[in-house]
């Protein structure tokens, strides 16, 4: 065996799907170099998870990558239910409900659809920016915690050379089947349903004009301007097994499925069987889900031993990690702020779970109607919060909120809390610029919490800016918002001043025309804090900052 090298990475990185790319371009943004590792010698190809959230697409905005999602992606199309035997005639048109209604708050409301390989693709030249590539044909085979550090083995799959890299953390995005959780002993609960197995087939067909879909063998179109399209069958008692393995079985599937012996299937560019998260009868938390998301300077993010779960949740997990992981690689925050990872995310996922197996329950039983056709709600995703949370603080909490039994993925609507993910609020105005109007989806971003300022009358302003400057300001970005038409302080140490013209800040956040409140906005798009005092401040940025625990 050749001899090992040694080199040395703050973050070792060990899988390139959504969630280490997610996870990637969050440290690169933050001044964190990484080492993105992939045992494939290949890119994926594959569309995969193709419909991107609401709230993913807002993941999208703070890493600056939702311009090249948008342009790439198409928009959900109704689906044609053809009528069997014959497979010609249209029984029913069904329209997915995948949106809610556009607000000030909310400026993206609707899926997009884009396959997972494009998504993978945008995500890497992103990080070819910050010169990062992913180093494929390497593989994490083993690690080992230290009290400073991790070292990791590192097999090149090529050769079979190793090499041991030393880092600071290690984060397995290995996917379904990844090793991290094995090495870290992470345990799981529950079982999978074996028999909703889908195949899921990307070829070219002939005899289907790009007009036509399906449903119980799902036929979409691609966003390649081709004769490609996107399969997705999962007929009773298919052996799917067997198609994947005989490609020439998938013919004698199709014209089973569809009674049509025109259509002619063309080159197949990837088949593969999947899984969907499932859980069991909802009797008992039968979730294959690790009840810990890390231990020691190893953690793991992504998809699950059930087979996926998602690339929505995927990336989000990501978001979460990584603006964590920056302050405490940083010096800024201490350790303690890795465990809010665990305590933010878990239930969070659990309840996804539970959510996507009643979904599937539904649309696969007899009875199903339109309303399993409904991706819109809560599967949006614009309500999931942390609002139990150990680092997130509303001074205006009522005392006896029970928040531990809120549903994670929220309620849309109703009052903004702290833990809820942070309105959009356009139409505002820079005092400096007159001319130029921003929004403040445009404010935050993913290295530094913004603290949103209103104080209408000028009241507690100084107090509250006094109680910041104790923190490290360049993990901080302080914008005070003005009421249109208000007085703007002559002299105020503030990064900008923000003239709230249209009223979307003030009542996006349920700010009244008196008082004085900070809003902090975390690294990840989060309202962290509703604080109205400068002990209030003080407490949230102990906390964050770890000082006081
Ligand atoms: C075959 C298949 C079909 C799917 N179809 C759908 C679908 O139709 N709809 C849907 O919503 N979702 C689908 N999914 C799920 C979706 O693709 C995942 O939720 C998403 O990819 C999760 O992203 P991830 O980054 O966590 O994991 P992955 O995308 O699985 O990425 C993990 C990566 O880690 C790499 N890796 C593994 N072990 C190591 C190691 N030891 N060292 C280095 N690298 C390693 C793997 O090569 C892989 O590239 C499908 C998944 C699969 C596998
Ligand atoms: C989901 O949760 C609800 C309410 O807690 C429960 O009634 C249902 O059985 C659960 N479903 C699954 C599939 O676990
Ligand atoms: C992502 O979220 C959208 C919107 O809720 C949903 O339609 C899609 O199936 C989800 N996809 C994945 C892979 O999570």
């Amino acid at each position: 065996m050749p001899p090992a090298t040694s080199v040395s990475t703050p973050v070792l990185i060990a899988g390139a799907g959504p969630a280490g790319l997610a996870l990637a371009l969050t440290l690169l943004k933050n001044g964190i170099s990484v080492r993105i590792l992939d045992k494939n010698l290949e890119y994926h190809v594959g569309q995969r998870a193709i419909g991107t959230s609401p709230r993913t697409q807002e993941v999208w905005n703070l890493l600056g990558v939702l311009p090249d999602i948008k342009a790439a992606s198409t928009t959900p199309k109704p689906v044609s239910v053809y009528k069997l035997p014959g497979g010609r005639e249209v029984v029913k048109e069904v329209t997915i409900k995948m949106e809610t209604e556009p607000t000030p708050a909310i400026p993206y409301w609707h899926t997009v659809i884009l396959g997972q390989e494009h998504t993978e693709t945008i995500l890497r030249s992103h990080l070819a920016k910050h010169g990062c590539d992913v180093e494929l044909g390497a593989e994490l085979i083993s690690f080992e915690q230290h009290p400073d550090h991790v070292t990791a083995q590192v097999r090149k799959v090529q050769d079979g050379s190793t090499e041991t890299v030393t880092c600071h953390w290690l984060v397995g995005t290995d996917g379904a089947k990844g090793i991290v959780r094995k090495l870290l002993g992470l345990t799981f609960w529950g079982e999978t349903r074996e028999e909703h197995q889908q195949l899921l087939v990307d070829l070219h067909l002939k005899g289907l004009n790009r007009e036509v879909r399906g449903f119980y063998l799902f036929i979409r179109p691609t966003e390649y301007n081709d004769d490609s399209f996107n399969m997705i069958g999962s007929a009773n008692g298919l052996d799917i097994t067997k198609i994947v393995e005989d490609p020439k079985e998938l013919t004698a599937f199709v014209r089973a499925s569809t009674d049509r012996d025109d259509i002619e299937i063309g080159k197949i560019k990837w088949i593969s069987q999947y899984r969907p998260v499932q859980t069991g009868d909802g009797k008992i938390p039968n979730i294959r889900m690790v009840n810990k998301f890390g231990k020691g300077r190893v953690f793991v993010a992504g998809d699950f031993p059930a087979g996926g779960q998602g690339m929505n949740s995927s990336i989000q997990d990501s978001f979460n990690l990584g603006w964590k992981l920056a302050l405490v690689e940083k010096g800024l925050a201490s350790p303690y702020l890795m465990s809010t990872y665990n305590d933010e995310r878990l239930p969070v996922i659990a309840k996804m779970l539970n959510i996507s197996t009643d979904l599937f329950d539904r649309a696969i039983a007899d009875t199903a109607d339109e309303s399993a056709w409904d991706r819109s709600g809560q599967l949006l995703q614009l309500g999931i919060h942390y609002r139990w949370s150990p680092i997130v603080i509303d001074e205006r909490a009522e005392a006896g909120d029970d928040l531990k039994s809120a549903n994670p993925y929220g309620v849309t609507g109703g009052a903004v809390r702290a833990g809820d993910r942070a309105p959009d609020a356009p139409g505002l105005r820079g005092i400096e610029d007159l001319d130029a109007t921003t929004s403040l989806f445009r404010v935050f971003g993913p290295s530094y919490h913004t603290a949103l300022i209103f104080a209408p009358r000028g009241e507690a302003l100084e107090s509250l800016l006094a109680a910041l400057k104790r923190y490290p300001m360049k993990a901080l970005r302080i914008a005070l918002i003005v009421p249109k038409d208000g007085a703007v302080p002559s002299t105020v140490n503030v990064d900008l001043i923000l003239s709230d013209e249209e009223g979307h800040a003030y009542t996006g956040y349920g700010v009244g025309n008196d008082g004085a409140m900070m809003v902090i906005v975390r690294p990840d798009g989060v309202i962290g804090g509703f604080l109205q005092s400068a002990e209030g401040v003080g407490r949230y940025f102990d906390r964050l900052f770890g000082t006081s625990i």
